[in-house]
């Protein structure tokens, strides 16, 4: 059996965390209680959306925005070839049709001058995936949305505490849906949470969220609704986590700048692209990898690096070669999917860790 030396990812706890979930626990509310209100409440501030609420999880708030918007059967929405499946098995879900497009080759995100030509009658929304920690073009999307009349729904799930012109991802489209999982920039173990600053769709997700129950009826439903509450104990660590929002993103830029510093001028190796508009918090360093440069392909390299204890992850598959999604060709997702490798990202890694990593992953070149 190989030994981890070098896990790909580890949460960060780094106060209070604890004491909060101790204190959920203590308190009895296991539920819902003090800490789900805190958090709904601070996260939504801190992103500078009028409205917040938690989730269970990054998939239940997709759901939840997509059932808000109110999108069923024989709608179409657009989703990107190359993204964590979510948003595609969401739509399938709802009795929808995903409409696949390709990415853009640099940023990796949703290609939106390849949107347009997709855009039927049907189509309701476009799912904005916000890919490892990028940002999408929001402004081009926005306003091929107001000029079709389409929902944006973004996925933030991999971009908590990125930026796009200043503003936080996740505040640029109708809904913003984000994940608290483990690997997560911000975590609780499971979590999720949706901004919006629509009132309706506010009032309307609220209820969905539990169970299509009326607020001032107890038992009376007007909605379908399902249980996609947050636990008051998920949200205390989620507190301790909001105190030190400012550790995690020097933390993450530290990991960042330290991996460019190694490896941004070596040959046969490229790092996603932000654009000057975009100040990433990155989710996951990611590298495409020209096989030319190296003794194997993505794959010999994700195997090589085992060897030396260093955990890794291939890109997504993109949903053009995974059957089940019977979506056509999609030759830039299919391109990144293929050659990118995902490298530990942790927020706690150390210099030494990262030169150790950088310094294997040389040793597989030609
Ligand atoms: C882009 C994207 N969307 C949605 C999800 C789903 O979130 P969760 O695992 O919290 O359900 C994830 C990751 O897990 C993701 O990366």
């Amino acid at each position: 059996m190989i030994n981890i030396r070098i896990p790909w990812a580890k949460p960060t706890f780094y106060g209070k965390e604890k004491e909060y979930l101790l204190d959920a626990f203590e308190s009895t509310w296991v539920s819902g209680g003090y800490y789900v209100d805190k958090f709904e409440d601070e996260f939504r501030r801190y992103n500078g959306s009028e409205y917040g609420i938690t989730t269970c999880n990054g998939t239940a708030s997709l759901q939840l925005a997509i059932l808000a918007l109110g999108i069923g059967p024989k709608d179409e929405v657009i989703v990107p070839g190359f993204t964590f499946v979510t948003p595609a098995n969401i739509v399938i879900e709802a009795g929808a049709i995903p409409v696949y497009v390709d990415v853009d080759p640099l940023t990796w995100c949703i290609d939106p001058n390849s949107v347009e030509k997709y855009i039927t009658s049907k189509t309701k929304a476009i799912f904005a995936v916000h890919v490892y920690g990028n940002v999408c073009d929001m402004d081009t999307l926005n306003n091929l949305a107001k000029k079709h009349h389409l929902y944006i729904i973004e996925d933030t799930a991999e971009a908590a505490l990125s930026k796009y012109k200043g503003k936080c991802a996740g505040t640029f489209g109708d809904i913003g849906c984000f994940s608290f999982q483990a690997t997560k920039t911000i975590t609780m173990g499971e979590g999720g949470f949706v901004l919006t600053s629509d009132k309706g769709l506010h009032d309307k997700m609220r209820i969905i969220r539990d169970h299509g129950m009326r607020k001032d009826k107890h038992y009376w439903h007007d909605v379908v609704g399902y249980n996609f509450r947050l636990t008051n104990l998920q949200a205390a660590v989620g507190c301790g986590q909001l105190e030190h929002l400012n550790s995690i993103i020097s933390d993450r830029q530290r990991v960042h700048s330290l991996y460019l510093k190694h490896l941004a001028n070596e040959p046969g190796i490229t790092f996603q692209y932000f654009k000057p508009e975009v100040a990433p918090i990155v989710w996951a360093i990611v590298l495409k990898i020209d096989s030319k440069f190296f003794k194997g392909d993505r794959d010999f390299l994700i195997k090589a690096l085992l060897e030396f204890g260093i955990e890794t992850r291939p890109g997504f598959y993109p949903f053009s070669l995974m059957p089940l999604y019977n979506a056509p060709t999609l030759t830039i997702a299919e391109d990144i999917g293929a050659n990118v490798i995902s490298l530990p990202s942790f927020n706690t890694l150390t210099e030494d860790e990262i030169s150790f990593i950088c310094d294997k992953l040389k040793t597989i070149r030609k």
